[in-house]
């Protein structure tokens, strides 16, 4: 604001909104900023965010994401497939705990003894957890969830678990029913896809194969989601680029 101008808060939204396009076009800077994520991952650069002292596996950036959709659509309910420490479920917990919500419900096929023991230990923002111990593609997981979300459609999905083409294709046939209108559904970690095949971590997933292929054949066939490309505009460093999905239908 060097010109000294002074906004009104709609034309500062409308300025940023624009800026954040206009960014997303420089396609120099883009690349720039995949390469600092691509040479940062060498060093666990996204392993490094904690809330209230658990790590959170996602950057800054994303989490803050996360809370202005949580905070525009006010989800009664969040599921987090993949919880690995548990960082983002408090993350939520928190954000639930000033602006309402019900449960957070989080699965994983391991979830250790202290684990459960360290989330239960956060007063009023472990009561709203529920952990589920089962694969996310399983019938029994699913059938679990839908018992505590019940008829309930303000539902915000993550999809964080395991990452390849086919299990991310399952999570989102069997979980984007549950999201109604209006609500977000967000493919974690699309960002596989422009990083080369890694050597310093082998992984079932690599370009070709992660939840980003996944959710292009997914997004042929359903037209009740689109990509919020706000998102993708002014994160410049997101694990889930194209990732943040808005249903835009019931
Ligand atoms: C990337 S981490 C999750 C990070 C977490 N969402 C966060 O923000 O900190 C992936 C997790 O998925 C779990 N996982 C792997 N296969 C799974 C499956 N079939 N069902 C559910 N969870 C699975 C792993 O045990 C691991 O904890």
């Amino acid at each position: 604001m060097g010109d000294k101008k002074l906004y009104t808060r709609e034309e500062f939204e409308n300025l940023r909104i624009e800026s954040a396009r206009e960014m997303a076009k420089d396609q120099e800077l883009c690349q720039e900023a995949l390469n600092v994520l691509v040479r940062a991952d060498h060093y666990r650069w996204i392993h490094q965010t904690n809330w209230l002292g658990e790590p959170c596996l996602n950057l800054p950036q994303d989490m803050f994401a996360l809370q202005e959709i949580i905070y525009k659509t006010r989800p009664k309910f969040i599921i987090e497939l993949g919880v690995a420490w548990g960082g983002s479920l408090l993350f939520y917990s928190t954000l639930m705990e000033v602006l309402g919500g019900e449960r957070i419900i989080g699965v994983d096929i391991y979830l250790p003894e202290n684990l459960k023991e360290r989330l239960a230990s956060h007063g009023k923002l472990s009561e709203r957890l529920i952990l589920i111990n089962g694969s996310s593609i399983e019938q029994d997981t699913l059938g679990r969830v839908k018992a505590i979300v019940g008829d309930c459609r303000e539902v915000m999905v993550m999809l964080d678990s395991y990452h390849t083409h086919d299990h991310v294709l399952k999570e989102l046939h069997l979980y984007s029913p549950l999201v109604g209108k209006g609500c977000y559904l967000i493919c974690g970690d699309t960002v596989v896809e422009d990083i080369p095949e890694q050597e310093h971590r082998s992984r079932p997933w690599g370009p070709g194969n992660n939840p980003k292929t996944a959710l292009r054949q997914f997004l042929k066939e359903n037209d009740r989601f689109e990509v919020d490309h706000y998102y993708d505009q002014k994160l410049l460093l997101t694990c889930s680029p194209g990732g943040y999905l808005r249903a835009v239908k019931e």
